[in-house]
């Protein structure tokens, strides 16, 4: 089975990271968003990807390739205007073929093995129980998602985004179509925010007497579309991470799982795990950690840090920040501490790529700084 993966779209919901690149290359734990998607396809028994990318295309394409460092083989398809989910079907059709394939969104990242999935959708197909199968999840706040309504085994209705959600079931980001979906892409319109949806596809078969299928999600689920998403992704994330210390500590104190890259001094410092730092990094006085991760060429200075996503390159220096994203290459400093010890007041900051803050003093003094 081909695999339909989504990465056009504009991510607006995650500017000002997004101005400098596509979000699927966003790292959580030091990697794209779009590797782990891709290390999760290969590990099924998908080896055909066909891409969608949009404007940020050529960004994706210097990035993955032909996908052969994964075992995949991937086309790309270009999706001039992020027209909707249900256009990208059609734009895929011809590459795609006559055949059942697919659609996977390329900002969501799942804990379920994708083999397992795969396999319940072929083994029902093929027993013709199914037509379409989608993936859901119960969620506290279903009227940021598409929702589906479900009666025994089948799904009987599904709305994108409903203000007033029938259902707590959110539909996750990886469904599976029969080639009946073209006909439905065909017949819908764009709806109110000019989009041809999905959802308006999947009710349009449901209306034409396909069995539209559902399977809950085992584990977690997360759509990565906004920066707080971005930081509880990398939280579960960091969770499976495994401990390495490539580089060196002096008088510092670990626990819990550090990663720690080749050439990267940390001074002076305690960590806390999961934190994940990368390689040619300077840290010294701070603390750093649980649930973050330091990019290369990080320099850290007087600072705690946790919960956070450093890009690299990026300088910190006499603060406390947490629940943060640093752009690659920014700045974010106070000035010095009155004391080693002077109480940091948790700053929470997101800086795009080669953007600057500086704490003022007066502030600042209130904060406990000089
Ligand atoms: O994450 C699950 C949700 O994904 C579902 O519950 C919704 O029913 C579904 O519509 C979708 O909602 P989002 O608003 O989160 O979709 P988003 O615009 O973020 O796009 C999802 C992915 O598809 C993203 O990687 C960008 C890509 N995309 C998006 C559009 C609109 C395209 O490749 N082309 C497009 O035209």
């Amino acid at each position: 089975m081909k695999a339909l993966l989504l990465c056009g779209g504009e991510g607006t919901r995650l500017r000002p990271f997004t101005h400098t690149r596509p979000k699927q290359l966003f790292p959580l734990a030091n990697k794209a968003i779009l590797f782990y998607i891709l290390e999760y396809l290969a590990s099924s028994p998908i080896r055909e990807v066909v891409m969608i990318t949009g404007t940020t295309g050529a960004q994706i394409r210097a990035a993955v390739g032909n996908g052969e460092k994964w075992g995949l083989h991937i086309t790309y398809v270009e999706q001039p205007q992020p027209l909707g989910l249900a256009h990208t079907v059609l734009l895929a059709e011809e590459a795609l073929g006559a055949e059942a394939f697919m659609m996977y969104l390329g900002d969501n990242l799942l804990e379920e093995p994708l083999s397992d999935i795969v396999q319940a959708f072929s083994r029902n197909y093929a027993a013709g129980r199914l037509d379409e199968l989608v993936l859901v999840h119960e969620v506290k706040n279903p009227s940021q998602f598409g929702v589906a309504e479900i009666r025994e085994d089948r799904v009987i209705k599904v709305i994108e985004k409903p203000e007033a959600p029938s259902s707590n079931l959110a539909l996750a980001g990886i469904y599976f179509f029969s080639p009946e979906i073209y006909n439905s892409v065909r017949k819908i319109s764009p709806s109110a925010r000019g989009e041809l949806e999905i959802t308006d596809a999947i009710q349009d078969l449901i209306n034409r007497g396909q069995t539209v299928g559902y399977r809950r999600l085992k584990g977690w689920w997360k759509d990565t579309g906004s920066p707080e998403e971005l930081l509880s992704a990398q939280k579960l994330l960091l969770r499976q991470e495994k401990k390495e210390i490539r580089g060196e500590l002096f008088r510092s104190h670990i626990t819990g799982r550090i990663q720690l890259g080749a050439n990267s001094i940390v001074e002076n410092s305690r960590l806390k795990g999961p934190v994940c730092i990368g390689a040619d990094c300077r840290i010294k006085d701070a603390v750093l950690g649980p649930f973050l991760s330091v990019g290369d060429r990080v320099e850290i200075d007087r600072a705690e840090v946790k919960k956070s996503i450093l890009l690299p390159g990026c300088r910190v220096e006499n603060l406390s920040l947490t629940d943060s994203i640093l752009g690659e290459r920014s700045r974010a400093s106070a000035p010095r501490p009155a004391s080693p010890e002077a109480p940091g007041f948790p700053h929470r900051l997101l800086l795009g790529d080669d953007s600057s803050v500086e704490l003022q003093a007066k502030r600042a003094q209130k904060a406990g700084y000089d």
